[in-house]
């Protein structure tokens, strides 16, 4: 039997990302965020508005996400509870968050250059996500039941970088998730990901299907019509919901 419920949070289970951002003197900010998802290239990111790194994110227009795997948990927990903002928000008073102007040594992480952004990758993830900011969205601001003034951040993805361990093939460009467990946060407490279970459907044929920048000649034209044609349809029904 079903029961109607009323969670303060729900956090059902999403990967934990590092974002590193640059303060205003040039030194390095991270923070644990898991309110993330990606769609194709694109990302979006859902961040307390009274944060360091809604701050950096603001002024820079960059990040770089970093995907720790479950063997770095104690490198977030080192950090969790913490903000790079000297002025502690009153929410993250209340919550027992402490200033941490060095939150890059805190959490044990080696900085690493970048090559698309100027915020530096964090060498021990095993996955980095070089970012620009497309847009900065105000989130749940109409529900009664968001405490806080929170942004969505939507970026572009500019870089991957995986570690080669992570590959199924190390000259091909696909993440082994067999071999890639990433720290996953649910309920406020901390996971991986398990074995294998079943077959997809959704599996079935090569991933580049989602990428069709990816294919070459007759079949890129091909796609590139069948897209376009699919695109003036999809950009009618967008702008149709805009207006209503
Ligand atoms: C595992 C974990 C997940 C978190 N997820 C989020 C999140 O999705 N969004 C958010 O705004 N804060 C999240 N937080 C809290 C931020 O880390 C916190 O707001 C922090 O103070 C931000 O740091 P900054 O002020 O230096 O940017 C999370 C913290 C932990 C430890």
């Amino acid at each position: 039997m079903h029961k109607d419920i009323e969670p303060a949070i729900l956090y059902f289970g999403t990967p934990v990302v590092l974002v590193s951002t640059l303060n205003e003197d040039g030194t390095t900010n991270v923070a644990p965020i898991s309110s993330i998802w990606w769609l194709g290239w694109s990302c979006m990111i859902g961040v307390d508005a009274s944060s360091q790194t809604t701050e950096n994110l603001r002024r820079t227009g960059e990040c770089v996400l970093n995907l720790p795997s479950a063997n770095l948990v104690e490198s977030v927990n080192r950090i969790a509870k913490t903000t790079g903002r000297k002025r502690l928000p009153l929410h993250k008073k209340a919550l027992g968050y402490q200033h941490e102007p060095d939150k890059l040594s805190l959490s044990g992480l080696t900085p690493q250059t970048s090559v698309a952004v100027k915020s530096p990758r964090l060498q021990e993830c095993p996955i980095q996500l070089e970012a620009t900011l497309s847009k900065t969205i105000p989130f749940g601001d109409e529900n009664p039941k968001m405490s806080i003034p929170s942004v969505a951040f939507e970026l572009n993805i500019e870089k991957v970088h995986a570690d080669e361990s992570l590959l199924v093939h190390s000259e091909k460009s696909y993440i082994d998730p067999d071999k890639w467990h990433p720290l996953i946060m649910s309920f406020r407490k901390f996971y991986s990901t398990g074995n294998f279970i079943y077959k997809s459907k959704l599996s079935e044929g090569s991933e580049n299907q989602y990428a069709p920048w990816k294919q070459r000649g007759w079949k890129r034209k091909l796609t590139e019509w069948v897209l376009a044609k699919n695109t003036k349809r999809y950009k009618d029904a967008v702008s149709k919901d805009r207006a209503a």
